[in-house]
């Protein structure tokens, strides 16, 4: 099974994973260069201020008089100390320090030139013809934070960045894949039936390949139900003539003979040209009920036409229809030859497959909910799923080419509404239901 994923995504999560790697690499070499600048900028105040006070200590030293011992810098205001100082003689005896100084970082003997231990960075300087030094100590955990704060804040646009390019990047697709959503949509809002090209003009580049191949392909498929719809039609057609050819010289027959074995015989010849008739009729009727949208122009009242075909089949079975209309009128889009085709289909089943002695319920609603039920077996569920299939028939006693309910499909789908099948009926322990809602527009389709 594959996963599907979805395109905006899969390009929101990978194009931020990219940026925010991106962003941090930048971070980290701006924090190479600025902790490589930085170290020239605090080296140099280092350096600066070991040259400003090294004359000053000379003079305080050579100005004191008969004095061996070290002073102590005094304290102009009580602080923290950044960069404390010794001065010392090459001996490393010492001569003068900062107030806050730790003697012990230093080491034994004084060094000139920039040096570092493990926790400080020192630079030392000579004068007096080198017997005097001064060593100046920066600790260098202030480096280190002053690097750290400046790279943190470097960080802090990444809070706004990653939300801002994920929905930035989820905007963009969106936009981009609008005419690729409508174009989805209306392929899914056109009904099966409807076979022309898909509109390609405005989708974007990288999708027109796809939609020319799947134009290519409904140009095919639309040519090859045409052929099939036009040889049904055709073959229906051409056979017309010569069953009822057929069918006539056969009675001519019949009446002509007087022996009663070939009159059987004829009978049960004229019995399955007659069946030959009926299926040639069912299928030049699905042909056209195949070949396209079974709405028409303007609107008509249906009701007058389901009450003359009820008419119709009155006289073949006298009183077992039982019809319940509505008093107004039931107007609709749907073709009335498409819709009387659609009745006789299912009437002439109800008769047919329900039980002989039992009445037949034709109902139409208001709102164009026709429903024809009728008593008898209950179909199970399997078998009642498949009816509307061509050629599939429950029972094999009565007659009939199992096409009648394929053709009443073919209609509904072609006006866009749909054909139900039931049974039981609906308020029965038995018998067949269908229901078709007759009510449509162009809207619909
Ligand atoms: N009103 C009904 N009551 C009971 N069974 C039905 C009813 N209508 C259809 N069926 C079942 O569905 C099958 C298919 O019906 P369909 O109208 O397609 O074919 P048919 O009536 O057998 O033949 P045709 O209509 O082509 O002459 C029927 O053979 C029957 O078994
Ligand atoms: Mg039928």
């Amino acid at each position: 099974m594959t996963t599907k994923t979805s395109l905006q995504k899969t390009l929101g999560t990978w194009l931020t994973i990219g940026v925010t790697l991106l962003w941090l690499l930048g971070v980290i070499a701006s924090g190479l260069v600025a902790r490589h600048e930085m170290n020239e900028v605090f080296d140099s105040a280092l350096e600066e201020t070991a040259q400003r006070i090294l004359p000053l200590a000379v003079t305080d030293i050579l100005n004191r008089e008969n004095d061996t011992g070290h002073h102590r810098a005094p304290v102009l205001k009580d602080h923290n100390e950044y960069l404390t100082y010794l001065v010392r003689n090459p001996s490393g005896k010492l001569l003068l320090q900062s107030h806050d100084v730790d003697p012990d970082i230093f080491g034994a003997l004084p060094q000139e030139g920039f040096f570092e231990t493990s926790t400080h960075r020192f630079y030392g300087e000579a004068a007096v013809s080198d017997t005097i030094y001064i060593e100046i100590a920066e600790p260098l955990a202030h480096r280190r934070a002053a690097v750290l704060e400046a790279t943190l804040t470097l960080l802090i646009p990444l809070l706004f960045l990653i939300p801002i390019s994920w929905f930035g990047v989820w905007w963009v697709i969106k936009r981009s894949l609008r005419q690729v959503v409508l174009l989805q949509q209306s392929i899914e809002a056109r009904g099966g039936s409807d076979l022309s090209p898909v509109a390609v003009d405005r989708l974007p580049k990288e999708f027109e390949p796809i939609m020319v191949s799947v134009n290519r392909l409904l140009e095919r498929l639309r040519r090859a139900l045409e052929a099939e719809r036009s040889f049904t039609a055709n073959s229906a057609h051409e056979l017309r003539t010569p069953l009822a050819t057929a069918l006539a010289k056969l009675q001519r027959l019949n009446a002509e003979t007087q022996d009663v074995q070939i009159k059987s015989r004829t009978g049960e010849i004229e019995e399955s040209l007659r069946t030959l008739s009926r299926l040639s009729q069912k299928l030049l009727e699905l042909a056209k009920a195949e070949g396209g949208s079974a709405l028409s122009e303007n609107d008509n009242d249906l009701v007058p036409i389901l009450q003359m075909i009820a008419n119709d089949y009155e006289r073949e079975a006298p009183g077992r229809l039982v019809l319940n209309l509505p008093d107004d009128s039931v107007m609709s889009l749907l073709d009335p030859d498409a819709f009387a085709i659609l009745v006789r289909n299912l009437m002439e089943n109800a008769l047919r497959h329900g039980a002989a002695d039992r009445p037949v319920n034709i109902s139409l609603t208001g709102e164009g909910t026709l429903r024809v039920a009728n008593a008898g077996e209950v179909v199970p569920p399997e078998k009642l799923a498949l009816l509307r299939n061509r050629f599939v028939r429950s029972d094999t006693k009565t007659l009939g080419s199992g096409i009648g309910l394929a053709i009443v499909e073919a209609i509904a789908s072609g006006a866009g509404t749909g054909l139900k099948l039931r049974s039981p009926a609906s308020d029965q322990s038995d018998g067949f239901e269908a229901e078709v809602n007759i009510v449509v527009g162009h809207t619909d389709v």
